[in-house]
Formats: C-alpha cells, sequence, structure tokens
C-alpha cells in the first residue's frame, strides 16, 4: 500500500477506544521489523524518523525503505517526521515524500508556538499531509527533573484547547509525566490532567517517552483519550540485547546478517507486544 496520512487512523482509533503505535526507525532492519509486525497483526502502523535519524541514514533512504516496505504489505503505514524542530526540516520531509510531520515547538513560547505550527499545518494541509503538535514540555529521563519542574513543564488543558484551535493541528503531544529515555524508576503519570484535556480537546492526543511505562498506566491513558503512542527506547533496547546475546554466545561471529537479523526478530515480537497492548490488532479497517 502506499503511505497514508494520520487522519483516519487516529479518527478510528479515537472513535473506537484503542491507540496506533508509532515507533522509532533509523534502518532497514528496524523499518522491516516493524512493518512485520504489523502486517502479522493486522494493524494500522506509524514509522516515524527523528532528525537524528534523517542525519544517520539520510532522507532519501529513510523514506525509500518505509516506502519498499509498506508497498509490500495490506495494512496501512504512514511515515511520520519525529520532533521536528524546524520549518526547513519539515518541508524537506514533505517534499520528500512523508506522509505526516511533528512540529515541535514546545521550547518556544505559546504564542511562537502557535503561529510557527500554523504556519506548518498550512503547508503540510495544502499537500495532505498530517501535522502533530507539542504543547508542553516531555523531557528525558536523564534531565533529574524535580517534581514542581515536572509539574511547570506539563500541558495546560485550556492552553491545549487554544493551540489547537489556533494552530489547526491534527494531532496533540502532551506533557503528563512521561519523559524520553530509560526511566529510573516508575513514571508517576498525572491522570487527571490527562482525562482534562481529553474532554476538552476533540483532536487525537499522542503519548510519547511511552517506552518503560507499566502496562497498566498505557491501558488506562488509551480510555483516557491517547490515541497515537511512541516507542523508541523499548525498540533500542531489545534490538541491542538481541545483538549483545548473538556475540556473547559467539565472539567470532562477523557476518552482521546474523547479529543484526536476530536483533530484527526481536524487535519484531516487542512491536507485536505492543500491537497487542495498544489494541490495535485486527484494526484494519
Ligand atoms: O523523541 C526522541 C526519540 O527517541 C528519538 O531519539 O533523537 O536520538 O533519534 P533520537
Ligand atoms: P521513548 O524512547 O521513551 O519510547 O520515547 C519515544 C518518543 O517519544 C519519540 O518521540
Ligand atoms: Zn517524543
Amino acid at each position: 500500500m502506499a503511505l497514508v496520512s494520520l487522519s483516519e487512523m487516529l479518527a478510528d482509533a479515537k472513535k473506537h477506544g484503542y491507540a496506533v503505535g508509532a515507533f522509532n526507525t533509523n534502518n532497514m532492519e528496524i523499518v522491516q521489523a516493524i512493518v512485520a509486525a504489523a502486517e502479522e497483526m493486522e494493524a494500522p502502523v506509524i514509522l516515524q524518523a527523528s532528525q537524528g535519524a534523517i542525519k544517520y541514514a539520510g532522507l532519501e533512504y529513510i523514506v525509500a525503505m518505509v516506502k519498499a516496505a509498506a508497498s509490500q504489505v495490506s495494512v496501512p503505514v504512514a511515515m511520520h517526521l519525529d520532533h521536528g524542530t524546524s520549518f526547513e526540516q519539515v518541508v524537506g520531509c514533505i517534499r520528500s515524500g512523508f506522509s505526516s510531520v511533528m512540529y515541535d515547538g514546545s521550547k518556544h513560547p505559546f504564542d511562537i508556538n502557535v503561529a510557527n505550527t500554523q504556519e506548518v499545518v498550512r503547508v503540510a494541509h495544502a499537500v495532505g499531509v498530517t501535522v502533530e503538535g507539542e504543547l508542553g514540555k516531555i523531557g528525558g529521563t536523564e534531565d533529574d527533573i524535580h517534581v514542581d519542574e515536572a509539574a511547570a513543564m506539563m500541558t495546560v488543558p485550556e492552553e491545549a484547547v487554544e493551540f489547537v484551535r489556533d494552530s489547526g493541528v491534527d494531532a496533540l503531544a502532551i506533557a503528563i509525566g512521561t519523559a524520553h529515555g530509560p526511566y529510573k524508576g516508575e513514571p508517576c503519570l498525572d491522570f487527571d490532567r490527562l482525562e482534562k484535556i481529553g474532554k476538552m480537546v476533540e483532536i487525537p492526543l499522542v503519548l510519547h517517552g511511552a517506552s518503560g511505562v507499566p502496562d497498566d498506566a498505557i491501558t488506562r491513558c488509551i480510555k483516557l483519550g491517547i490515541s497515537k503512542i511512541n516507542i523508541d527506547t523499548d525498540l533500542r533496547q531489545s534490538f541491542t540485547a538481541a545483538i549483545r546475546d548473538v556475540l556473547a554466545e559467539r565472539p567470532g561471529e562477523i557476518d552482521p546478517r546474523k547479529y543484526i537479523g536476530a536483533g530484527r526478530e526481536r524487535l519484531k515480537e516487542v512491536v507485536k507486544t505492543k500491537i497487542s497492548l495498544f489494541g490495535t490488532a485486527g484494526k484494519v479497517r
């Protein structure tokens, strides 16, 4: 199938109370693993590339790999830019064939974030590409943020309403206590805040930093309005662990297909588990 945008995928997810997994990719094996898992589970799927991933793999390569993988399966596949931080980056991705983009203006003051996001929406919508915006700041687990600081970074529900109305985004990433990277303890999520935002904002909501969040918390987030869930760290950990296992067992192994292939297999299993947890299995319509 050709790449699809997020609109229909997330509208269906919101309507039927499940979430679509958005999995980060950097190379061919990760692309193959994610798409194969989605095909086996008959689930729509989002592959996303960060600016770092694009720098690593090359813009043309990453798009070509995802398009090749999508063309071989019958499930809907979206290709999404993760945390784009400049207008130029976003336009470059749209031009290269991404079906969806995130513009992350969360480091800017509210008004600038709205104005920049609005500009991206205008260009993206003109060519049928969806846009995810971010309001509130989703930090990294390495940031060592104090509880008061964490609360100050979270999305304010009333501002979310204003942001969505004025920017015209299709999906909104919110900060409710998750962070990017491996958690040191259990993450503390503000479910009341999510519930409030979920009731006040009509568009699909996005949970970032979802690796390491306990299953019951993920399920609760989906019930309260999360329709897209971003996973990267869990994939990195599984891919690397499988490669480590092969090399520990056979230190003389020099065929990259043997150890990277093992990484691909392990990562695919993780994606299947997530698809099952998110309720996306069999949701191809
Ligand atoms: O949101 C962060 C993602 O995990 C991407 O990370 O910028 O290292 O590719 P990255
Ligand atoms: P994790 O690496 O914590 O899963 O976060 C992924 C993410 O939010 C990508 O935007
Ligand atoms: Zn993120």
